[in-house]
């Protein structure tokens, strides 16, 4: 009897040992490209996805005590210089009773969106989720009482949406993470000290918080950073990061902004050794496709963010939908953003572009979803994208006489309306390369995709 608790004891303790040492895998160092090939698959098939920033901005929506920002909405505690005590104050206004996290998630679905991305917390620090962490959560500091985030997670799962977390590193309401310029930072504006405690934020409380995200909330698909600028961050505390979350989650996507390799908004990484699997061109589309590099260009509806009650610059939804195919045509995915107000409401001329984006995809999403960059250089009269033996050509100028030549392609099996597939395109070759012969009206007026199987 003696022997055998002794026995179990001693297992007890070889178990808890190997649990607790167990050494945390070095995933942004060992990881192959097979790996990540695979890991990534879902992402590269996806293509298109809805960013979602919402947090108590949306309370002032741009505008406080008489003054509007001309930034975006989201910033507007740093813009208006709005001490913390003040800004606290707007989560007792926050109390989103018309959110319904099913009809945001069937909304991004009808649009052809693939995945969501949410604000979990901005770089106000407030949370959306119910953290153990802090009182700064939608739980403990306003009205409202239902954890969003699980709601969103839920229906997602529903759905069949995949979900992912925006977070930020920056904080201005942590007094260990706030940015040297924002106007609360603990040792006065404008100084030149970071922050001494900085590293006991990352470990005793972002951390902590990510580890809440990935447990707590099904399968988490993107962890995306952001305010990964602050100087206190380091790239060292990157790649910890990177693998910190990748440890816990192991086929874990995360943005490039988990790291120091960014540059500017262009997004992509400089030369040099960064982790994070993805670039992040915010409202910018590459000029071209950048070959073994995966990018997404994170673009807003209007000029905002987060919700600004008088930003009314709405892109047409025709150009939303040239530049989801533009993006893809260069190997890109495309993360379109909605600010809900604080009433939980996705703004009607978002609802509207969204639903016209879904029209357009339910007829041509196959020349979207799964598909690579165009092997050609960019045509005038629109784009193509290529899945396996299949190149999509996007025609976003019809050509009068019908004729649409592609020098590119000297043959070709058989090509078709995506909006018409049991009629076949005649294929001719004249001269250089083959002409499609193709009805007088284009039957989609933004864009008409055509399908070309090579022989
Ligand atoms: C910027 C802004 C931030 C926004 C983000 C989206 O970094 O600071 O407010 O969330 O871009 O990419």
């Amino acid at each position: 009897m003696k022997q055998t608790i002794l026995l179990t004891a001693l297992i007890v303790t070889i178990l808890s040992m190997s649990y607790c040492s167990s050494p945390q895998v070095d995933y942004h160092q060992t990881e192959t490209q097979e790996q990540i090939d695979d890991r990534m698959a879902w992402w590269d098939e996806a293509k298109f996805g809805m960013f979602i920033h919402w947090g108590l901005y949306a309370v002032p929506a741009g505008e406080y005590k008489d003054q509007r920002i001309s930034g975006i909405g989201e910033w507007i505690m740093n813009s208006l210089n709005i001490p913390i005590a003040e800004y606290e104050q707007f989560a007792s206004q926050f109390n989103p009773v018309h959110y319904n996290a099913d009809e945001w998630v069937a909304l991004a679905k009808q649009a052809g969106m693939e995945y969501i991305i949410i604000t979990s917390k901005h770089h106000d620090g407030f949370c959306l989720w119910d953290s153990d962490m802090t009182d700064w959560d939608v739980i403990a500091a306003t009205p409202y009482d239902r954890d969003l985030l699980k709601e969103l997670a839920d229906a997602c799962e529903r759905h069949g949406v995949r979900l992912g977390f925006y977070y930020s590193i920056m904080d201005w309401h942590h007094p260990d993470a706030q940015a040297m310029w924002e106007p609360n930072y603990n040792q006065g504006r404008n100084s030149e000290n970071i922050n001494p405690n900085f590293q006991r934020y990352l470990d005793d409380y972002m951390k902590p918080q990510l580890e809440e995200l990935l447990t707590g909330y099904g399968d988490i698909g993107v962890l995306w950073f952001d305010g990964e600028w602050i100087p206190d961050y380091t790239t060292e505390m990157g790649k910890d990061v990177y693998n910190f979350a990748r440890n816990i989650k192991p086929d874990l996507i995360i943005n490039n902004r988990v790291d120091k390799g960014r540059q500017g908004m262009a997004g992509m990484d400089a030369e040099g050794d960064f982790a994070g699997d993805f670039g992040t061109p915010e409202k910018e589309i590459p000029a071209t496709g950048m070959p073994g590099l995966r990018w997404e260009t994170c673009m807003t509806m209007n000029d905002t963010w987060g919700f600004k009650h008088f930003d009314h610059n709405w892109k047409s939804a025709d150009s939303l939908i040239y530049q989801l195919i533009d993006v893809t045509s260069k190997g890109g995915n495309f993360l379109l953003n909605v600010g809900p107000t604080a009433e939980g409401l996705i703004p009607a001329p978002s609802v509207e572009r969204l639903q016209a984006m879904g029209r357009w995809m339910d007829i041509n999403s196959e020349s979207i979803y799964g598909t690579t960059a165009s092997p050609f250089e960019r045509p005038e009269w629109g784009r193509f994208t290529r899945k396996d033996d299949i190149i999509y050509a996007h025609v976003f100028n019809w050509p009068a006489d019908g004729q649409l030549n592609i020098p590119e392609l000297q043959s070709a099996s058989r090509a078709w309306l995506l909006a018409d597939p049991s009629a076949q395109v005649e294929i001719n070759r004249p001269g250089s390369g083959i002409t499609l012969q193709l009805p007088e009206t284009a039957p989609d007026q933004v864009a008409s995709v055509i399908a070309i199987e090579l022989n």
